[in-house]
């Protein structure tokens, strides 16, 4: 029988980068929170090997995906010989800083667990997830998280008040950004390149009280310089959502996406139709509560 998954998005309400390890990844402090604006998955257990099948031309379906190098780490970890078939429904978008091929691996991870039986414990669904890739760990959880290190180590956090009865924009602008060219270009930036640690902490005590206009403020993401000054629609985006009533608006991740948070789902679909109105529908935008 086929095992069929959502694979949700995220936006990070807070990226502050500390600064540059030894090993060329960035020490970090986010808070990440699921929205579930998702992709989905389909798993079948078969007699042997690993076929993936997506709905995107665009993605490969061999080994440089990650849901691909998911599955194949899950099976070489709990020693499985069968095979599996997965199929991936893509419908976020690429490049877009808001997780998705990082939750699409997760949830092959979990799903995959759930599929045989539970073999691997979720410690080690984590070090598996980890070493996938940075984002990768938040996504077993399902929860609002703090993210430190590169991004791996995952304090899952209850809902938070600030956000009940809210909503989500999300635009993303029909150009992807680069991880590795976010982080290269960081460099050319030292104030966003060496935040001062304790922000992330100061957020979520904010977002624990009933007062997102107190938390607004203290929204904040490193990596907008380099984004901003190589794309600056990313900062009308922004201006243009404020003007119209956004209560937060950040680039998520790396970019390109642009999220907004409003004060309910009708706010945030009357600030989709204004936003497309002014910038066109060239690009894809999504609205969902939080
Ligand atoms: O871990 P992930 O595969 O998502 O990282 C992609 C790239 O982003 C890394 O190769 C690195 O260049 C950069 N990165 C970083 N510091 C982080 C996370 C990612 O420099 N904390």
């Amino acid at each position: 029988m086929a095992l069929e998954k959502k694979s949700p998005c995220k936006v990070n309400l807070i990226l502050n980068i500390l600064g540059r390890r030894a090993d060329g990844f960035h020490e970090l402090e986010t808070v990440m929170q699921p929205v579930n604006v998702c992709d989905r998955l389909t798993f079948e257990r078969t007699g042997a090997g690993l076929l993936l099948s997506c709905s995107h031309a665009e993605l490969p379906t061999d080994s440089k995906n990650l849901v691909h190098r998911a599955a194949a780490s899950f099976l070489a970890a709990a020693n499985i010989a069968d095979g599996v078939r997965i199929h991936l429904q893509k419908n976020l978008p690429l490049a877009g800083g808001i997780g998705g091929g990082s939750a699409n691996a997760a949830v092959t991870f979990t799903a995959l667990n759930e599929l045989f039986g539970a073999p691997l414990s979720v410690d080690k669904l984590h070090e598996l997830a980890a070493a996938l890739g940075s984002d990768v760990p938040f996504f077993l959880y399902d929860q609002p998280a703090l993210a430190t290190g590169r991004g791996e180590k995952v304090r899952p956090l209850e809902n938070f008040p600030a956000l009940r009865g809210k909503a989500f924009f999300l635009a993303h602008p029909g150009f992807g950004i680069s991880t590795p060219w976010s982080y290269q270009n960081l460099a050319r930036f030292p104030e966003a390149l060496h935040g001062q640690p304790g922000r992330a902490e100061k957020l979520i005590a904010l977002l624990q009280g009933d007062d997102l206009k107190a938390a607004a403020a203290e929204t904040y993401n490193s990596l907008e310089a380099p984004a901003f000054d190589k794309f600056p629609v990313l900062a009308l985006y922004q201006a243009f959502l404020r003007e119209n009533g956004a209560l937060v608006t950040l680039m998520s991740g790396s970019g390109s996406t642009t999220f907004a948070i409003t004060e309910n789902l009708a706010a945030a679909d009357t600030l989709a139709e204004k936003f497309k109105s002014r910038f066109g529908e060239n690009g894809w935008t999504a609205t969902v509560g939080a």
